[in-house]
C-alpha cells in the first residue's frame, strides 16, 4: 500500500486573507456572539480576538477535524477563549438554536481550501504533489474525487469541469481521463494526465480548474454556502454583519445573488412573470462593490490575490 509523508504543524503557513478589514468591520456591531464559519488554522479568530477580546463570545466551525485539534491547541496556548466545533456551517443555525442563542453579532465565511490542506499531499487537494486522490474536507464525503472520475460518464465530467471549473478544453480532458487505462487514483497521475493534454505552459491554469470542479463536487460547496447563509441571516441582530470571502467567480456570484434576495432585491430569472424566489427585505450591502486586497497584501500572500470580500449588515 502507498505510504504519504506526515507534516507537522511547523510545515504550515496560512495567512488570513483582508483580516484587517474584518477587524474593521466588527467595530460597529453589537457586543454578542462572534461566529468564525471556517476556523481553519484560527488566522482570523485570532486577529479578531487580539482587536475585539472580550465584547465577543468566540465560536469557531470546521469540517476539517485534523486542523481542528491542531487549531484548538495553538488557540489555548494564546489564551484565546473560544469554542470549536466540527461541523458543517450549513449546520450553524441548528447548533445555535440548540444552546438557545436567538441572535449572533457577526459571522466570517472564509471558503474554500486553506494553506494547511492544499501543502499536505496526503489531503489529495494539490495538483503540485502526489497523494490520494480525495480532497474530501472531512473524509465523510459519499465520494472522492477517485470515485467520481471512476464513476461518471465522459459526458457527466465534460458538464462538471464546465460548470464548476469554466474549463474551456473540458471535452478533451474529459475524454483523456476516461479513455486512461488504469484507475485513476492519485493527484499525480491526474496531474500527469492533464499535462499531457495541455503541456506544461498551461498545466497550472488547467489543473487549478478541474481539481477545484472536483473539490467543489466532492463537498457540495456550493449547496452548503446557499444552505448556510440563508438560514443564519434571519439570526443576525440589528446592526450585525455577515462577511463572505470568496477566491473563485462561481461562489463569488453565488454569495452576491443570496445578498440582494435578501436585500429585497429579486432574484428570479429575467422572463419569469412573477417573482418566486422569496426575497426579503432583512439587510443591507455595506459596499456596492467588493473588498479586494490591496497590492502589498497581494505581495506577502499569493492566495489573496483572488479573494473578494462582501458584507451585509442586518437592518431594524
Ligand atoms: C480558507 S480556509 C479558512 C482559513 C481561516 N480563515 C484561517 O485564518 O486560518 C477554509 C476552511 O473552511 C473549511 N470548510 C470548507 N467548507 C466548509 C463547510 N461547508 N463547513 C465548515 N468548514 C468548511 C475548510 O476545512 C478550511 O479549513
Amino acid at each position: 500500500m502507498r505510504r504519504w509523508p506526515e507534516r507537522s504543524l511547523s510545515d504550515e503557513i496560512h495567512l488570513p486573507v483582508l483580516a484587517d478589514k474584518v477587524v474593521e468591520q466588527l467595530s460597529s456591531c453589537p457586543d454578542g456572539f462572534f461566529i468564525d464559519a471556517t476556523v481553519g488554522a484560527g488566522g482570523h479568530l485570532k486577529a479578531v480576538s487580539k482587536a475585539h477580546g472580550k465584547r465577543f463570545r468566540y465560536f469557531g466551525f470546521d469540517l476539517d477535524n485534523s486542523v481542528l485539534q491542531r487549531t484548538e491547541n495553538h488557540l489555548t496556548q494564546m489564551g484565546i477563549e473560544v469554542e470549536l466545533i466540527n461541523s458543517n456551517f450549513s449546520n450553524v443555525t441548528d447548533f445555535l438554536q440548540g444552546r438557545g442563542i436567538s441572535t449572533i453579532s457577526a459571522i466570517l465565511y472564509d471558503l474554500g481550501i486553506g494553506s494547511f490542506q492544499i501543502d499536505d499531499p496526503k489531503r489529495g487537494f494539490s495538483y503540485l504533489q502526489d497523494g490520494p486522490l480525495s480532497m474530501s474536507f472531512d473524509g465523510s464525503s459519499a465520494s472522492t474525487a477517485a470515485d467520481i472520475i471512476e464513476s461518471r460518464s465522459e459526458k457527466e465530467l465534460v458538464d462538471l469541469f464546465r460548470t464548476y471549473g469554466e474549463e474551456p478544453k473540458a471535452k478533451i480532458l474529459a475524454r483523456t481521463i476516461k479513455n486512461n487505462p488504469e484507475r485513476i487514483t492519485t493527484t499525480g497521475q491526474l496531474a500527469d494526465i492533464l499535462r499531457s493534454v495541455v503541456g506544461d505552459r498551461r498545466f497550472i491554469k488547467t489543473a487549478s480548474r478541474i481539481f477545484q470542479a472536483l473539490r467543489i463536487k466532492v463537498n457540495d460547496e456550493l449547496a452548503h454556502i446557499e444552505k448556510g447563509l440563508e438560514s443564519i441571516l434571519p439570526l443576525m441582530a440589528t446592526g450585525g454583519k455577515a462577511m463572505v470571502i470568496s477566491y473563485h467567480s462561481l461562489e463569488d456570484g453565488l454569495v452576491k445573488r443570496i445578498f440582494k434576495k435578501f436585500s429585497g432585491k429579486c432574484v428570479c430569472p429575467p422572463k419569469m412573470p412573477e417573482c418566486r424566489c422569496g426575497t426579503v427585505k432583512l439587510v443591507r450591502p455595506v459596499f456596492t462593490k467588493p473588498l479586494i486586497p490591496d497590492a502589498k497584501e497581494i505581495a506577502v500572500n499569493r492566495r489573496a490575490r483572488s479573494a473578494k470580500m462582501r458584507i451585509v449588515e442586518k437592518i431594524g
